[in-house]
């Protein structure tokens, strides 16, 4: 270890010391107000986020899982039906497809994006399909043109998981409009993160924002009249003036982790063993993540972890072999590019306070490992 600061793979305080004034004064507003859900915080964000994607309408959450679950349940899917979706993923992309009793069939990703490989989409479509669910995987958008083209071809409805890629633009969209509806995660983690859980749906559809508006209201618009089976999933104000206070910085954010992730690649260009982020052409990513893929990636690891620079795995294990999915029957080696991605795949600090003598802190200690 070196007498250095040691640099984590996120500092969520680094950011709370820009923006301290602005949330206290937040957060005193929505105390003063004694208003705690649905207010008119939530309602402002709703407004603010949907026009920031490009969709009319925004439904806040209690979280990225249930903006999953809520779209999910909107769209009718339920027992009999399946639904194509990355392996590579967290396990809320899986497991809110099987809580409505729905299969979630897996296919193989782009060794290059992380993300699901479209060439491989239109094979695993049967007549059981209902919904495609892509994942814009680490801040850089699914190729959604092929993927919204079979989903024409074959009437399937398309949910975009965009928890890690607020703000990203495909093609002169950002995610979040591209699909049927939309799902986003404000954990605190997240590029645009609250204090605590929260999340949105986005839609341009008035029926759909209108069903998934009445199920996080326990299925009824009027209270204690109830139409359908509901939830309670509602983003609170406290969260909702959080995410109002951090919201006008988020571009400034992503155009920050942008530059961090160039110099990450400059400085590992030449660096063999190391794979550095690929970005598909006309996409803008907004890097929640800066994922690697490095040879003897746990030896690289635990290098990095005696200097003091902390990494993380997304992800470790692969949806369609974690135990929990054991009885789907998929077996290792039946979606080979997820697989290899699991064993490789390397994060490194990712936030937009890091500086430049932090990046080549990160850095030096790979290039050394590596022998460039
Ligand atoms: C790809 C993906 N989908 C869904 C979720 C679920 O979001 P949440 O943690 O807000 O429930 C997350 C984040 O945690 C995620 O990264």
């Amino acid at each position: 270890m070196t007498d250095a600061k040691p640099i984590p793979p996120l500092d969520l305080k680094a950011q709370y010391a820009t923006i301290r004034d602005d949330i206290h004064a937040a957060l005193d507003r929505v105390l003063e107000s004694q208003y705690f859900i649905l207010g008119p915080e939530g309602a402002a964000l709703e407004k603010e986020i949907a026009a920031y994607v490009g969709c009319q309408y925004g439904i806040g959450v209690a979280s990225g899982t249930d903006a999953l679950r809520l779209a999910l349940t909107a769209l009718g899917i339920g027992p009999g039906d399946e639904v194509i979706t990355t392996p590579f993923t967290f396990i809320a992309t899986g497991n809110t497809i099987s809580h409505t009793g729905a299969r979630p069939v897996f296919v193989d990703i782009d060794p290059h994006t992380f993300n699901i490989d479209p060439a491989k989409v239109a094979a695993a479509v049967t007549s059981r399909t209902r919904a495609l669910l892509p994942v814009h995987l680490f801040g850089q958008p699914a190729d959604m043109d092929p993927l919204l083209e079979i989903a024409r071809r074959h009437g399937l409805r398309v949910i975009e998981d965009s928890a890690q890629a607020i703000g990203a633009v495909y093609h002169g969209r950002r995610v979040g409009s591209l699909g049927d509806i939309s799902c986003f995660s404000f954990y605190p983690t997240k590029n645009l993160g609250g204090y605590g859980d929260g999340g949105m749906v986005t839609t341009n559809d008035a029926a759909l924002a209108e069903k998934v508006d009445v199920l996080r209201r326990h299925g009824g618009k009027k209270k204690y009249y109830h139409e359908v089976l509901g939830f309670n999933s509602r983003l609170d104000e406290i969260q909702a003036a959080v995410l109002r206070v951090k919201f006008p910085h988020l571009d400034d954010w992503a155009a920050r982790r942008r530059q961090v992730a160039a110099r990450y690649d400059a400085l590992l260009a030449d660096v063999p063993g190391v794979v550095t982020p690929r970005v598909l052409p006309g996409v803008e990513h907004v890097y929640h993540q800066y994922t690697i893929r490095a040879q003897r990636r746990d030896a690289l690891a635990e290098h990095l972890k005696g200097q003091g620079i902390g990494t993380m795995i997304y992800y470790p294990v692969p949806l369609h072999l974690q135990t929990m999915y054991a009885d789907l029957g998929y077996r290792p080696g039946d979606l080979p590019v997820a697989e290899a991605a699991a064993a490789e795949v390397l994060s490194l600090p990712m936030y937009p306070e890091l500086t430049q003598e932090q990046i080549a802190r990160v850095a030096d200690p790979i290039r050394e490992f590596y022998g460039a």
